[in-house]
């Protein structure tokens, strides 16, 4: 298939872009370049030995995305190109929604005038709020605390509301649980502008000794040693539950959880990384971060048995590659 991957250059994106150019789709990117370098595209090529056709554009200029699809017959749309930092959101709503919903607004337009039919989106556990966990797909949303969580409720609304009325079109919510680790050559990871605020890269941070210690936040919930408990996957993992999804919807909407089924709390990836990589990691003990919910963690039920999809890659895996992506880095 011939797929447009917005936000390609990102994080998720790229390896998404392995995965399915090793898959043998046609891969073009569009990314803005906000949160991700060139240099990327160069990395994926390097590991697949093919290139990816890019268009360094901002996915809510309609008129530059028009163009772009008027020179290409895409079978599929991925769309990654959200900003995604929790805290800033709160801190900056209006770039928030504006981003992250009018890039859904706009992709969705071009795919119905271009009769494009499949659509991945990237959503997020943070929709479920502070439901009971295992968290699973046909629960009642509870209401998220940040405009990045909003932004994504928004955006699934607005989907289900286009394939309401435009049954032809093929759509996947993808709700992500914790993604962390790196592509195993090292050449693709996660590098994160400034101070980290997620747990893995301040981990390989402070195995590096650009971060003192890790500090944790909180031991007071009622989890099996009172830190937060995540459900973390590899991204590599990950990405392979976009070409799963790609390959197998039909029309409609789907929603589908993306994660292990298993919670690992702080402490225990803490003692996983020391353990995978041979590196004692300093931490205390601080207060809980606002916001915060104490346990996260999927039912992956539906997922395996309508895409055949699971997570293969162990808590080892991901600590080890996270660990290599960190050291090639240059500072
Ligand atoms: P990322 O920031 O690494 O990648 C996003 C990419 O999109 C970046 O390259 C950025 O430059 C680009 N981008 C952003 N807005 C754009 C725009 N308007 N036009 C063109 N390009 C634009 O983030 P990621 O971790 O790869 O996340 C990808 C998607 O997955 C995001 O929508 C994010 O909200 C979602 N998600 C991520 C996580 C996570 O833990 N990383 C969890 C759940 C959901
Ligand atoms: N944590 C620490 N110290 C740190 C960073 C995190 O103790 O320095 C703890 C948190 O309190 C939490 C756990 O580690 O218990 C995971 O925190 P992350 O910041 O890595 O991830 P979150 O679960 O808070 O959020 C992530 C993404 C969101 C997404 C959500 C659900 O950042 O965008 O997963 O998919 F919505």
């Amino acid at each position: 298939m011939n797929i447009l991957v917005a936000g390609g250059a990102g994080y998720i994106g790229s390896h998404t872009c392995v995965a399915l150019l090793e898959a043998g789709h046609t891969v073009s990117v569009v990314d803005n370049l906000l949160n991700s370098k060139i240099e990327i595209l160069e990395q994926i090529k390097k590991i697949t030995g093919k290139a990816v056709v890019f268009y360094q554009v901002d996915v809510t200029n309609e008129a530059a995305m028009e163009t772009i699809f008027s020179e290409h017959m895409f079978d599929g749309v991925i769309h990654f190109a959200g900003l995604k930092a929790v805290g800033e959101s709160v801190a900056k709503p209006l770039e928030y929604y504006y981003n992250n919903v009018v890039s859904t607004l706009v992709l969705a337009k071009m795919c119905r005038s271009y009769g494009v039919k499949r659509f991945v989106f990237s959503s997020s556990a943070t929709v479920y709020g502070d439901n009971k966990v295992p968290f699973i797909e046909s629960m009642p949303l509870l209401s998220t605390t940040n405009p990045y969580g909003e932004t994504k409720v928004m955006s699934e609304r607005i989907l289900m509301d286009f394939a309401q009325v435009n049954n032809h079109h093929s759509i996947a919510l993808l709700r992500y649980f914790n993604p962390i680790g790196a592509h195993e050559s090292g050449l693709l990871g996660e590098s994160p502008n400034g101070v980290p605020n997620n747990l893995m890269p301040y981990m390989t941070q402070v195995a590096k000794g650009k971060q003192a210690k890790l500090r944790v936040f909180g031991n007071d919930y009622e989890t099996i040693d009172g830190t937060g408990v995540r459900d973390y996957l590899h991204v590599c993992d990950l990405a392979e539950g976009h070409v799963a999804a790609l390959n197998k919807i039909t029309a409609g909407v789907h929603i589908y959880n993306l994660g292990t089924g298993c919670g690992t709390s702080v402490l225990q990836l803490v003692e996983a990384f020391e353990q995978a990589n041979g590196i004692k990691l300093p931490y205390e003990i601080v207060g809980r971060r606002p916001g915060d919910i104490a346990e996260c963690f999927a039912d992956v039920s539906k997922v395996a048995q309508e895409l055949g999809w699971t997570a293969k890659r162990d808590l080892v895996a991901m600590c080890k590659d996270a660990w290599r992506f960190e050291q090639r880095l240059l500072s």
